[in-house]
C-alpha cells in the first residue's frame, strides 16, 4: 500500500495520460473545491472541455485559482495532465512563489487501459493523443527525481486503487462571525480582502 502524505498547504500535482484517472483520484481523495482542473478552466471560459483555442487563456485561470488558493495556504490539487517539462515547471514556478510544498502523484497507467477507457468515456480524445501521453509519462518518470519535489510517488496500475492519501493540518474554512456577516452587510465590495 502506498501512503501519500500531503502537507495541508501544498500543491499535489497529478500526473498522467488521459483516461489514467486522475479526475478520478481527485474526486476519490479531495474536495471538490480543492481541485483544479485544466479541462474544467477551459470549459468555464468557452462552454467546452475540448476546445484547445483557448488553452492559453484556460491554464492562465487554472495557474491563477492555484495561486490564489496556495497563497491563504490552502491545499490545491492541480488536476492536468502535467506531462510535459514546461506544465511542470509553471506549476513548480507558482508553488515557490506562495511558499506551498509540491507533491506530485504520477499514475502509470498503461496504453491499453487508457485508451480503452478513452474510448468508453464521453469525451474521447483519441488513441494517437494517448499514445503520445504514454510516451510523454516514460520521459516524466526519469525526469521527476531531478526536479526537486517534496515528494513524488509513481502507483503503477494495480497500486493506485490501495493507495492512501493523508492530509496533514488541513486549514478548515474560515467560520463565519457576526463581525463578518456585519461587514458583508455594510461593504459587500470589501469582502475579499486577503
Ligand atoms: N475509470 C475507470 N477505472 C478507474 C479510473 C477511471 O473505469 N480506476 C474511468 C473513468 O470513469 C472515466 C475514464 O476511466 O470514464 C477516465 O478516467 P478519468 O479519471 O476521467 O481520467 P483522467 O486522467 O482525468 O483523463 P483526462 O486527462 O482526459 O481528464
Ligand atoms: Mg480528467
Amino acid at each position: 500500500m502506498t501512503d501519500i502524505v500531503v502537507p495541508g498547504n501544498a500543491l499535489v500535482v497529478l500526473l498522467g495520460p488521459a483516461g489514467s484517472g486522475k479526475s478520478t483520484f481527485a474526486r476519490r481523495w479531495f474536495s471538490e473545491t480543492e481541485v483544479v482542473s485544466s479541462d474544467r478552466c477551459r470549459a468555464m471560459i468557452a462552454d467546452s472541455e475540448m476546445d484547445i483555442s483557448v488553452s492559453a487563456r484556460a491554464f492562465a485561470l487554472f495557474n491563477d485559482i492555484l495561486r490564489h488558493r496556495l497563497e491563504i495556504g490552502r491545499l490545491a490539487v492541480a488536476d492536468s495532465t502535467a506531462l510535459t517539462t514546461l506544465a511542470r515547471r509553471d506549476l513548480r514556478t507558482t508553488a515557490r512563489r506562495a511558499g506551498a510544498p509540491v507533491v506530485v502523484v504520477a499514475l502509470d497507467v498503461s496504453l491499453r487501459t487508457c485508451t480503452a477507457r478513452d474510448a468508453a468515456r464521453e469525451r474521447i480524445v483519441g488513441e494517437q493523443v494517448v499514445a503520445r501521453h504514454v510516451a510523454l509519462l516514460r520521459d516524466a518518470l526519469r525526469a521527476l527525481p531531478r526536479e526537486g519535489y517534496q515528494a513524488w510517488h509513481r502507483l503503477r496500475e494495480e497500486e493506485i486503487d490501495d493507495a492512501v492519501v493523508r492530509v496533514e493540518g488541513r486549514r478548515p474554512p474560515v467560520p463565519v462571525t457576526p463581525e463578518m456577516q456585519e461587514a458583508y452587510v455594510r461593504e459587500p465590495w470589501r469582502r475579499v480582502s486577503r
